[in-house]
């Protein structure tokens, strides 16, 4: 019988995208995926470290691992991702029961660092750089859902705003060729797939090194033209995400405004509200700066779906500073807003700030911000109400087997009545009522 493999990822889309890469090429070499521990020869941790609670739950989850399969003596246990690049050899330390470190660019290698462990060596490592020959392709048997794929345009970040260790865990900025984005896009439109999502820290900081691919299409920066080139392959819906503000240009709109599978949904993360603690963050922009790149989304003849990203009690972060952002939150009026109590990141610049806000002082910021949110997310969210909606049905709801659920090209879970045999189209649904965070409907 082929040893088997379970892979458990923990974090963001792009170590989604691994796990699906790493458990394609484990299969290219022999081996087979489990959806337990229970089944499993070999487990694989696929890690995150953006926060420190993010990280610690990695150690308890390797001991609740272990624990589980306590007659299996020779079960491997191997963390991946952005702790095991971290946090390299002291992984080893930390957990003495772990038998592999494996960095976010050694995934093509995981079948050999496995081999390596099944023979007896103890403590595998490789926290060493992608591979030239490396390969991107992702069986559609391991995508994480049969509708929806994720493609990685970009690996890596270049900014190193103050407080992200994302810079050091996942390297420098890598753009994949165009050509080979829009050869993939094709081949899931093929399959069947009616979504993708380019993903990357920074999609709009694309940047091949040489643009095959992309001739004929304009656009005034890489990221605008490889758009225009995917959204003319006629793929049903094209979502990407995440978009960094300085780099937000407003030919992004207009591609937008042209292409009508290139979804209305924007994910601009902003951190804060204020100039000073923006310039502390490293963002480089400005409150204004970020205000009329919205400007130019708000305006916009399509309506688009505005998410973003906050950090509050960053250090020296003060009353005034933190009214800041609660004047542009209210100025924003998000779709969504996903809301961060800082966390120190060791080996970070902002690491060495005086971290001055109190826990407590951290969580009333924290409540007071999404207190603000709520209000006009609820009224966008009401506005939905009568209105019809284009929903991709993902999947039965969990909550109940007579619904499905799914997004809008808007990026809004919609829930509504209808069987399975719907599972995987694309619908009209009128929206009945507004939810928290999603919206209920019927089938038109
Ligand atoms: N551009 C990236 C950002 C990665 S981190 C992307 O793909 O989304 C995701 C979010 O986590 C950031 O936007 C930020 O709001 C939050 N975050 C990052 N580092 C943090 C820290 N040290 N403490 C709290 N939140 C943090
Ligand atoms: Fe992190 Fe800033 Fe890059 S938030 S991922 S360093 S853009």
């Amino acid at each position: 019988m082929k040893p088997r493999v379970y892979i458990e990822t923990f974090g963001c889309q792009m170590n989604v995208a691994d796990s699906e890469r790493a458990a394609t090429g484990l299969r290219a070499s022999g081996y087979d995926l489990c959806q337990s521990i229970d089944e499993a020869d070999v487990v694989l941790l696929n890690t995150c470290s953006v926060r420190e609670k993010a990280e610690r739950k990695v150690y308890t989850r390797i001991g609740e691992v272990r624990a589980a399969r306590p007659d299996k003596r020779d079960l491997l246990v191997g963390v991946m991702g952005c702790v095991a690049q971290l946090e390299g050899e002291a992984v080893f330390e930390h957990a003495s029961s772990v038998n592999m470190v494996i960095g976010t660019r050694a995934t093509d290698r995981i079948p050999v660092l496995i081999e390596r462990a099944r023979e007896g060596e103890r403590r595998v490592l490789d926290l060493g750089e992608r591979g030239e020959q490396d390969s991107w392709d992702v069986s559609p048997v391991e995508r994480h859902s049969p509708h929806v794929a994720f493609i990685p345009i970009i690996e890596g970040c270049n900014k190193f705003c103050s407080f992200c260790i994302v810079p050091y865990s996942r390297g420098r900025e890598k753009s994949r060729p165009a050509s080979e984005i829009v050869a993939e896009t094709r081949r899931l439109q093929a399959l069947g797939y009616k979504e993708i999502h380019l993903i990357g820290q920074n999609v709009n900081s694309y940047r091949p090194r040489v643009e095959d691919g992309l001739e004929g299409f304009t656009g005034a920066t890489p990221f605008c033209r490889l758009l225009r080139a995917v959204a003319a392959t006629g793929l049903p819906r094209i979502k990407f995400t995440t978009s960094f503000p300085r780099d937000f240009h407003p030919d992004i709109v207009t591609a937008l405004e042209e292409n009508p599978n290139l979804c209305d949904w924007v994910h601009l993360p902003v951190q804060s509200g204020s100039d000073r603690i923006l310039k502390l963050m490293r963002r480089g922009h400005k409150r204004s700066d970020y205000l009329e790149r919205i400007q130019r989304i708000k305006n916009s003849s399509r309506r688009l779906a505005l998410t973003s990203d906050i950090i509050v009690g960053f250090p020296g972060e003060t009353d005034e500073d933190f009214h800041e952002t609660v004047t542009l939150v209210q100025e924003c009026e998000y779709d969504s807003l996903y809301i961060f109590k800082y966390s120190k990141r060791a080996g970070t610049p902002a690491a060495e700030f005086h971290d001055n806000v109190p826990e407590t002082e951290k969580t009333a910021r924290f409540l007071e911000l999404e207190k603000v949110h709520r209000a006009a997310q609820e009224k966008i969210y009401r506005s939905y109400v009568g209105r019809k909606l284009s929903v991709l049905a993902e999947r039965q709801s969990s909550r109940s087997e007579s619904d499905l659920t799914g997004h809008s090209t808007c990026h809004k879970v919609v829930n509504f009545k209808g069987d399975n045999s719907l599972e995987g189209e694309i619908v009209d649904v009128v929206v009945t009522e507004a939810k928290t965070n999603s919206l209920y409907g019927s089938l038109v």
